[in-house]
């Protein structure tokens, strides 16, 4: 096989797969440290979906009012349900401090206060003194943060000796013993591939909010990495934690930032009232996400829905006045009028849950090295592959993230993987041969799709596995409709055996692209839905109505499901850390949430 396919090799101490913020920060600390770094992307750096980002990074800066690290620290356990690793989350809150400083010295261009220091509004979940107070803790660039951190990082990437190999697809994990030896990837500009040979693969390939009809996420989230590392033979961990952001706009999916209910937007239902007064009587509308998307089904499911159908909700920022939506907020008012039509000084946002962010993905400790079970040990480091952002499983958000906590997982552990690097590789040192047949698995399955001569063409067999998972793997779900699901997923999953690819070229073919995405996707969506129907509680984001309570005894305890070649999903388990890294903070029990 590889002679069909001629090879051009590459051989660097490092490989970063994905320049989204965690990729971009890795790189450019990878290089920083003297290591000899490739990143290669599917898009330019810039176009990486961390740029749709808007209400904010956290950090318990303290600038608009008190603030501790171990609030937030308390919060993003809370949030979690308890499923959260708590030394990850200890690191996570702790750094973030510095790691906002860095990206001020970076240019990140905040917003500022009177004096001049870093804005900071609300975001749901985040609280002072345990709960009592709200916290103003997410640190803003307007509504356009995310856009603002990529662009500072990609161009502080460049200042360092790092290579970007862009739109570069990663095909997949060079494999040798159970140790990952490299990548390997397909230029698609000029239609060849690439063998990159590394003592790391850092994995940084965000999430597969793509599996779902409705999504916040860029066409570009397939779950690439988490493909990769499945047809490894290696699990993913709780993949049946899928968050839906309350806010995205009707039909259309795209995001509204909780930024808008942090300035003081609110809900209301058809009757005009501001439901979430019901739901969470303290927090209201900044509850955390699980808790205001179930509270808007809810309104809708009992026919409480704004418009014709009373199909949706209503978002208000018309009483904020036009100096607050203009200075804070301009990039939603321009969704809002480009999405929905409306002008948000004078009518309110119909705006619907919408798939938003994965909590599951591939484990890791909190230095980025992913892990797996071995006998006697749960958090075997997997020799030569690392994990990070969104692809990443650390787990800092456990059943449930917070909002404004996913940019600051991208650099704080950007930067541990960059660290812990430079502690384990020793620049420049001699790589070890390979032998021909590594590449077989890889270039056999490019070579069958990229043949593939069935009847259904590839945006059928996606649009069919979009539906079960936004119908059977929902906000509410029950194990009646996850069981149909599961099924309906698999026959879904066994249907991309009869995928029609209908350009055969290497250059730029898109049809093929979007195949070996689609690939990805199915053992992403396999995974999450079996592993949905496999846990039978409610905790964070997976809500069943026929488990309503959380089951400690049986179930704080991370879920990890194998996908093998023919769709078959298996499970194992690792145990949740409910400890700390330091004696600076004590570890949470476990309690029941309250709002
Ligand atoms: O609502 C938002 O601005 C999204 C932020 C996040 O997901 O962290």
């Amino acid at each position: 096989m590889s002679t069909a396919y001629p090879i051009q090799h590459h051989k660097y101490d490092v490989i970063v797969v994905g320049a989204g913020g965690a990729g971009l920060r890795a790189t450019m600390g990878m290089a920083a440290k003297g290591l000899s770094t490739a990143c290669l992307t599917k898009v330019f750096p810039t176009r990486s979906h961390t740029v749709a980002a808007q209400g904010g990074i956290s950090a318990a800066l303290g600038n608009m009012g008190e603030d501790d690290w171990r609030y937030h620290f308390y919060d993003t356990i809370k949030g979690s349900d308890w499923l959260g690793d708590q030394d990850a989350i200890e690191y996570m809150c702790k750094e973030a401090i510095p790691a906002i400083v860095e990206l001020e010295h970076y240019g990140v261009p905040f917003s500022r206060t009177e004096d001049g220091r870093i804005y900071q509004r609300p975001f749901g979940g985040m609280t002072t003194r345990y709960g009592e107070g709200t916290a103003q803790r997410t640190c803003a660039a307007a509504d356009r943060t995310g856009h603002a951190i990529l662009h500072a990082l990609y161009q502080q990437s460049l200042r360092f000796d790092a290579r970007f190999y862009i739109e570069y697809f990663a095909l997949d994990l060079i494999m040798d013993g159970g140790e990952c030896r490299g990548v390997l990837a397909w230029d698609l500009a000029s239609g060849t591939l690439h063998a990159f040979h590394s003592h790391l693969v850092v994995l940084a390939t965000g999430g597969y909010g793509r599996a779902y009809l409705t999504c916040t996420s860029a066409h570009t989230c397939t779950g690439d990495g988490n493909g990769m590392v499945l047809r490894a033979g290696l699990p993913l961990q709780d993949m049946e934690f899928v968050q839906f952001h309350p806010t995205g706009v009707f039909g259309a999916g795209c995001l509204i930032t909780e930024g808008v209910r942090g300035e003081g937007g609110y809900l209301t239902n058809a009757k005009g009232e501001r439901f979430m007064e019901r739901y969470a009587p303290n927090a209201k509308d900044l509850a955390s996400r699980d808790v205001v998307s179930r509270a808007m089904t809810i309104e809708v499911r009992e026919g409480r829905g704004v418009g014709s159908g009373a199909d949706h909700i209503h978002l208000h920022l018309e009483h904020l006045g036009p100096e607050v939506i203009h200075e804070r907020l301009p990039g939603i008012a321009e969704t809002a009028r480009i999405f929905a039509g409306v002008d948000v000084a004078k009518e309110p946002i119909p705006v619907l849950p919408t798939v938003h962010y994965n909590m599951g993905g591939i484990p890791t400790n909190y230095r980025g090295e992913v892990v797996r079970p071995t006998p006697g040990n749960p958090d075997t480091v997997v020799p030569g592959l690392m994990a990070i952002g969104e692809a990443a499983c650390v787990s800092v958000h456990g059943a449930n993230r917070l909002g404004s906590n996913s940019l600051l997982d991208l650099v704080v552990f950007g930067r541990a993987a960059a660290i812990r690097a430079a502690e384990v590789v020793k620049p420049g040192a001699t790589h070890k041969e390979l032998p021909v047949s590594a590449y077989d698995a890889a270039l056999s399955n490019f070579d069958q799709l990229r043949h593939a001569k069935g009847s259904l063409p590839t945006a059928d067999i996606r649009l069919n596995m979009q539906r079960v998972m936004q119908n059977d793997a929902a906000v509410f779900r029950t194990g009646e409709s996850l069981r149909d699901g599961c099924q309906k997923m698999s026959r879904v999953n066994a249907s991309f055996g009869d995928v029609r690819v209908a350009d055969r070229s290497l250059i730029w073919n898109t049809d093929l692209v979007e195949t070996l995405e689609l690939q990805n996707l199915l053992g992403c969506a396999l995974s999450t839905i079996y592993s949905a129907e496999h846990r039978p509680e409610s905790r964070g984001a997976h809500a069943r109505e026929d488990f309503k309570d959380r089951d400690d005894e049986n179930w704080m305890k991370h879920t990890l499901s194998y996908v093998d070649a023919k769709g078959n999903v298996s499970f194992d388990y690792r145990p949740v850390h409910l400890y700390t890294l330091t004696d600076e903070v004590k570890a949470v029990p476990p309690k029941a949430r309250t709002y």
